[in-house]
């Protein structure tokens, strides 16, 4: 099998890749391990940028997200038992966040691509790539017990925070940068009415909360717990009383609860990969790097740089430019950096860690919130990174 670019990973970044290769007469494979059913309902993030909701309209894959998604001009603050608003949209010349699930990303794009004759193999489990820094590179796949070969002129490293195709950049020109935080978030999907009609970050002694929403009935709601912690000591009724405690306020304002549909809980890290490219290799989205949830940033950053590659593979097949593919990575890591350190800030901010120095950075958390509310200066700087900086 053969084609111009081929793409390791059915993700946000792999399906947005093909789907603008395309645009621009490019031909790609997409060979993704999981079945179509499996990619189509895991529950993963929700918050799209300003920025990649104007890619996904702009480029055809925007009608149901501009009609189902709902667009939020602001978020709360709320700690100390009250909630602060941040404008977004007055802050930032009128840009704002769309809440809509990945998965209905996934969906639109898998739908786009296959109507339009895109090649997407299901089930096919990449497990090797070869002669990466050749112009002939070539991806092994594993399809129905078989061992098949796709043949390229690149490949797109779109597999996710455990890449394999980041292996194939070698060890003595790979750098890694890693930070593991002592902290994880359990997150539910709950089916009960909404309680805020935009998304609530809590800062709490018990520790972070968060109050995020899919639609009137369905509601996401996250808990900071601990790393090691077990699905099995979180039973619902654990739960709701962990969020009735970190919640209340002077104010009365509660969310409600109702039947848990589904409960996971994610480790946090943010991670980095330099450089972004070998040879005819490129690593886009999560297989490059990783940010803890916090800042809503990785499917946003997964797609900025699904933009950046399809932009530079256009300028090379379309026009003979090499340069924009030469600087990739450099492209790419200005804005995963600003990312990076948005969402460790946003992180540090929110959360209470257990090796807090008998509360002294307790005490620098609330005047960092106290003052992002009251600071016309300090919200915009929020307010401006939440929603996605046009250019880095
Ligand atoms: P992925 O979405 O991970 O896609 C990679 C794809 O590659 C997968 O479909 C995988 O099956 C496939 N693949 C892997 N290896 C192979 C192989 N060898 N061969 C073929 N296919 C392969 N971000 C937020 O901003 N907010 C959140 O609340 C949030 N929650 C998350 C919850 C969970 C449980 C996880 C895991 C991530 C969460 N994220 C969140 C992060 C966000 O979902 C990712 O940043 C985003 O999915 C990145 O997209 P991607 O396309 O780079 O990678
Ligand atoms: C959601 C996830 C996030 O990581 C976040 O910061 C805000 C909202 C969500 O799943 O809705």
């Amino acid at each position: 099998m053969r084609t111009q670019v081929g793409i390791v990973g059915a993700g946000p970044a792999g399906l947005l890749l093909s789907h603008l290769l395309h645009r621009q007469g490019i031909d790609s494979v997409i060979l993704e391990a999981r079945s179509r059913q499996a990619i189509e309902s895991t529950i993963r993030a929700g918050v799209l940028e300003q920025n990649t909701v104007d890619l996904l309209s702009e480029t055809g894959v925007g009608e149901r997200l501009q009609r189902e998604g709902f667009r939020h001009h602001g978020i709360f603050l709320r700690f100390n038992g009250r909630s602060h608003r941040i404008n977004m949209h007055e802050l930032t010349g009128g840009r704002a966040i769309t809440v809509y699930a990945q998965h209905e990303v996934i969906k639109d794009l898998v739908k786009t691509r296959l109507e339009a004759g895109g090649r997407i193999l299901f089930e096919a489990d990449a497990v090797s790539l070869h002669e990466v820094d050749t112009p002939r590179p070539t991806i092994r796949f594993r399809k129905d017990g078989q061992i098949e070969e796709l043949s390229c002129d690149f490949i797109a490293g779109c597999d996710g925070s455990h890449s394999m195709c980041r292996d194939s950049i070698p060890a003595g020109l790979l750098r890694v940068y890693e930070k593991i935080y002592p902290l994880a978030w359990l997150g539910i999907l709950a089916e009960a009415p909404r309680a805020s009609e935009e998304l609530v970050y809590t800062y709490h002694d018990r520790g972070f909360a968060l109050v995020s929403t899919r639609s009137p009935q369905i509601q996401r709601l996250y808990l900071q717990c601990a790393p090691n912690d077990q699905l099995s000591s979180w039973p619902d009724e654990r739960i709701w009383a962990e969020f009735h405690a970190r919640l209340a306020g002077e104010d009365g304002w509660m969310i409600h609860a109702g039947p848990i549909l589904e409960k996971v809980i994610v480790g946090m890290r943010s991670l980095v990969i330099e450089p972004m490219q070998h040879g005819r290799l490129f690593l886009v989205g999560d297989a490059a790097h990783v940010v803890p949830p916090t800042g809503a940033k990785g499917l946003n950053l997964a797609a900025a740089d699904a933009r950046v590659l399809a932009d530079a593979l256009g300028a090379w097949y379309n026009n003979g430019q090499s340069k924009p593919l030469e600087e990739y990575s450099a492209t790419c890591l200005r804005r995963v950096w600003r990312a990076q350190h948005f969402s460790w800030w946003m992180t540090s901010m929110l959360h209470r860690f257990p090796d807090d120095d008998h509360g002294f950075q307790q005490r620098l958390q609330l005047s960092q919130l106290s003052y992002v509310c009251s600071s016309r200066a300090a919200a915009t700087s929020l307010a401006e990174n939440y929603v996605g900086l046009e250019r880095v």
